[in-house]
């Protein structure tokens, strides 16, 4: 049988993707690609700290290396890097540590420039023939950027250091390793020769980076977001960012779609562009349409001198009529294979034409809550970036077409205005109109739509299997699980639950006693995107980010990364990988802008759908999110986003509707806030109408971890209202740390009492979960089925990750927990994990009692105790300590349910006689839970 699991071949995919999303977009005087042998000084403090990845979630994974941008340069035998420069930084840094900050969404933007010294520079120009400047930047979870020195923009120690570099060097090429797009104002002033985003490249990233640099690799990376003169351009800026309402006045208006039709002029670099060390030409071979769609056709020709990619993008601008439109909507786009020179390659679109329709959330179109093409001209662009695409034709409408007939859902409730074009003196000025609000009650359509259920059965001896065999049906097997058993279903487990492989965020499904019985496996999910997150320790592979992957603009590479991602994912036996993130980069200032894509959706959706093929290759798959309208980090939990109906489907909604219609996506998380006043996870609208009976998904909802719910718009928010999330089929909370306890509080068993929830949604609810379920490895895990895949993967696990695996579980008591000595393993360099699950949040303590065993009085005898990834306590006992010691340890308080104790032994030589943890207090009370008013 041939290999599977391949990492160098994991790795040179990886690098390939990291490469073909950087982004050149200035190249004066052909100053890449470097001839070899040419002589690199490296400058800019980033060069000491790659990132290859954002903040947060999205970006803690644990890898066996990086590699840096300078660290590939260095190792390249194609340039020489000068060390001088190197070591200049080197000792600066030592002065200037990396600053992690402390805690959670605190690691600063930036790190510390270096003062350039002029004769460093002066030297170091004399002695290399180009200057590399790295400037850096992170953000994520729970950290938007600001419009700052150090976040979006450049700090004035950098520009200082750029210019002095620019001044003295022929030749400076920039290079921008950050998760999003930021300020570009500098570029004119400063004037470099290069300036490539290169982003957050993953563990590769710095190779991939390297092969751009020298040939190796020709850019075809396009800009997924478009780089406007000032952040006050952007047509989001004015509500972006407030505490308790984003009143989303410019619509559908954002990026390119609001550039392109109001104010060209403002813009630097346009959505989709990207140079290339060679030149293309496009030539429009045909255009046709039928009664379904638009058909292009185009050759592109490398007319330059090295072989490249081109990305080329196709255009509607659709009559205005009565809804208004933008001038330039993105509906198909493809990469060339590698070209010559002299060589050409045929590229065929085929657009749907609901690809073209827009939403008429007011009915002025005479149908209203239906996609429609409005009657006129439908023009057609082509090109390699939004601006430059030419026409390639057009057609016309004599009559409007209804393309789909929807139902209205998740219309706003408050009255607000939104931008709208409008044709004076044949230019297109903004004007403001009324948003529609709604007029369909989402609680009665709800209350009208009732599942129905088959009685409760009691246990008939059915299994899950028995299910998959057809010897019994989904409803059937539904039916003999209790109340308590639907309850329990209902709620995740996390973080690091040890139902799960270590250290992962979540565990769902066979979660109790009772539910395993019924044949019924514990899934597995953890962060994502970019690569496995474990927090045991355990080491996985890590991507580049969102960003950088959508400026592929290639659906391939996706794919075929996601692949690899697939078996990493298989590899740990994790059956889906939360993630990708597919929210719009509505501002360049989201801190999560890193892990999701673009501002486009179409763009996103092709891709996040290319991602999840290649994941479902190996029958797992990603949990895309957030579902829908996580804009900003600010106050992610309760902004609500007031957003209007049309909006959502046309810009926040419709990359996971291809998602989900094309991608065949099985697994969602909601967000943390509401959106037009219904937190989402309780949204019926969002996650049935229209997610599931409008699109069709049967897969599951999960909560964002420890997500709120409301009842109707405007109502609170409450953790505990878990009922209004299985009402709306949000399947899934996440999480809890004991699901059959209902360690939450949650408001299920009431609400299903009061009869405020029905048995029937509850085993909706199981029925979308065990389906999921039954499509994963851990099903067939659990049947003891072990392919051949598994068993090759087993053995590309390392010594040491499956050690990290091998944990002693405890689920502790309420006072005292004994951990069975034997289980120590106290030899010499020895490690023994123990995963605990405690039963509240509470203040904890170790006790120990050892003595050294027949030891030299001389001996030292070290013990180590690490909680989670913190060293807790070291202490040392000796030889002469021949009676039993009591040695105790204030443990970091339990605040999640579950947590690892890891014990070093140094040296041999010690007895155990007993371990114990006792709860010393308990602090629930102090954690009680806020309920969020809405403003
Ligand atoms: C993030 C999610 C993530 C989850 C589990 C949340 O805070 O918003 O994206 O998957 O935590 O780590």
């Amino acid at each position: 049988m041939g290999k599977t699991w391949d990492i160098e071949k994991f790795k040179q995919t990886a690098r390939k993707a990291a490469a073909e999303g950087i982004v050149l977009l200035k190249n004066d005087g052909n100053v890449l690609p470097l001839e070899k042998g040419t002589k690199v000084s490296v400058f800019g403090r980033s060069q000491m700290n790659y990132y290859k990845s954002g903040t947060g979630s999205g970006g803690m994974v644990n890898v066996d290396y990086v590699i840096g941008i300078y660290e590939a340069l260095e190792a390249s035998k194609d340039v020489v890097v000068n060390k001088k420069v190197r070591e200049a930084y080197e000792s600066f840094v030592k002065e200037n540590p990396f600053d992690i900050g402390t805690g959670w969404a605190v690691e600063p933007w930036f790190q510390k420039e270096m003062p350039l010294d002029d004769a460093l520079v002066k030297e170091a120009s004399e002695e290399s023939d180009v200057a590399v400047f790295i400037i850096g930047r992170t953000a994520g979870e729970d950290k938007d950027n600001k419009n700052e020195q150090g976040s979006f923009l450049l700090t004035d120690e950098e520009v200082a250091a750029l210019k002095k570099v620019r001044k003295s060097f022929d030749r400076t090429i920039v290079l921008l390793n950050v998760g999003n797009i930021i300020d570009m104002k500098w570029v004119k002033e400063i004037d470099p020769s290069a300036v490539l985003y290169v982003w957050q490249g993953g563990q590769e990233g710095g190779n991939a980076v390297l092969d751009v640099l020298t040939g190796v690799v020709n850019p075809s990376g396009k800009l997924a977001d478009t780089i406007a003169k000032d952040i006050e351009d952007y047509s989001s800026t004015e509500n972006f960012g407030s505490e308790k309402k984003n009143i989303q006045s410019e619509d559908i208006y954002i990026g390119y779609r609001y550039f392109e039709t109001f104010d060209k002029d403002s813009v630097l670099y346009p959505f989709g562009y990207g140079l290339s060390y060679t030149s293309f030409d496009v030539e429009t071979l045909s255009f046709n349409y039928d009664q379904n769609s638009v058909f292009v056709e185009v050759k592109v020709t490398n007319t330059g001198a090295r072989s490249g990619k081109e990305v080329v993008q196709v255009y509607v601008k659709a009559p205005q009529g009565k809804l208004g439109k933008p001038e330039r909507v993105l509906c198909s786009f493809d990469k060339t294979d590698l070209l010559d020179p002299g060589m050409c390659q045929e590229l065929k679109f085929e657009i749907p034409k609901y690809w073209l329709a827009s939403y008429d959330d007011s009915g002025v179109t005479g149908h209203k809550s239906a996609y429609v093409l409005e009657k006129g001209e439908y023009e057609f662009f082509a090109g390699i970036d939004v601006r430059s695409a030419e026409s390639v034709g057009r057609f016309t409408l004599d009559e409007l077409e209804v393309v789909m007939q929807c139902e209205e859902a998740y219309a706003p409730v408050q009255d607000f205005k939104r931008l709208r074009p409008a044709l004076e003196s044949g230019k297109l000025v903004k004007i403001y109109e009324d948003v529609p609000t709604r007029i369909l009650d989402p609680n009665k359509k709800r209350e009208e739509r009732l599942p129905k259920a088959l009685p409760y059965t009691g246990d008939k001896g059915f299994k899950l299997k028995d299910v998959e065999d057809k010897k019994v049906s989904l409803d059937e097997f539904i039916a003999q699980l209790s109340d308590k058993d639907l309850c329990t279903i209902a709620r995740g487990e996390g973080m690091c639950s040890p139902k799960v492989t270590a250290g992962i965020a979540g565990a769902y499904g066979g979660l109790s006693e009772s539910l395993k019985n019924f044949g019924i496996p514990a899934g597995g999910c953890s962060d994502g995107p970019s690569g496995i997150r474990m927090d045991c320790g355990t080491h996985a592979f890590s991507l580049p980010n969102g960003t950088c992957l959508a400026c592929t603009f290639d659906e391939e590479i996706n794919k075929e990364l996601f692949k690899w991602e697939g078996l990493d994912l298989r590899r740990h036996r994790i059956d889906a990988l939360l993630g990708p993130g597919m929210n719009i980069h509505r501002s360049p200032l989201n801190g999560r802008n890193f892990e999701y894509f673009s501002e486009d959706p179409f763009l996103t959706g092709k891709l996040v759908k290319a991602q999840l093929q290649g994941l479902h290759t190996y029958d797992v798959t990603g949990v895309i999110k957030h579902f829908a309208g996580n804009t900003q980090e600010f106050k992610r939990h309760t902004v609500n986003n007031i957003v209007s109906e049309r909006a959502l489907r046309e810009i926040y909604l419709k990359g996971f509707e291809i998602a989900v219609r094309e991608g065949g996506a099985r697994a969602i998380m909601s967000t943390y806030g509401p959106v037009n006043g219904i937190w989402t996870a309780s949204s019926y609208d969002l996650l049935t109408t229209i997610l599931r009976k409008e699109w069709g998904f049967d897969g599951i909802v999960m909560t964002d971890w420890w997500a709120m719910g409301n009842d109707e718009a405007g109502a609170p928010g409450d953790y505990a209202n878990v009922a209004s999330q299985v009402r709306a089929q949000n399947d899934l909370n996440m999480v809890n740390a004991d699901a059959e306890k209902n360690s939450g509080h949650d408001n299920l068993d009431s609400a299903l009492l009061e009869g405020k929830l029905t048995r029937a949604e509850l085993a909706r609810g199981a029925a979308n979960i065990l389906r999921f379920l039954l499509k994963t490895p851990a099903y067939k895990h659990m049947l003891g089925i072990e392919s051949e895949l598994d068993k090759e993967l087993k053995d590309a696990v390392s010594e040491e990750d499956a050690n990290l695996q091998d944990m002693i579980k405890v689920k502790m008591n309420e006072d005292v927990t004994q951990l069975d000595p034997s289980d120590f393993k106290v030899e010499k360099g020895s490690t023994t994990t123990f995963v605990l699950t405690a039963p509240k949040k509470c203040l904890m303590e170790l006790e120990l009692v050892l003595k050294a065993d027949n030891q030299p009085d001389v001996a030292q005898l070290p013990v180590s105790v690490f909680q989670d990834k913190q060293l807790v306590k070291s202490f040392t006992l000796t030889g002469m300590d021949k009676e039993y010691k009591t040695v105790k340890i204030d443990l970091i308080p339990a605040f999640m349910s579950n947590f690892y104790l890891k014990f070093y032994f140094a040296q041999g030589g010690l007895k155990i006689k007993s371990a114990k943890v006792t709860v010393t207090k308990d602090i629930e009370a102090e954690f009680k839970r806020e309920i969020t008013e809405l403003a």
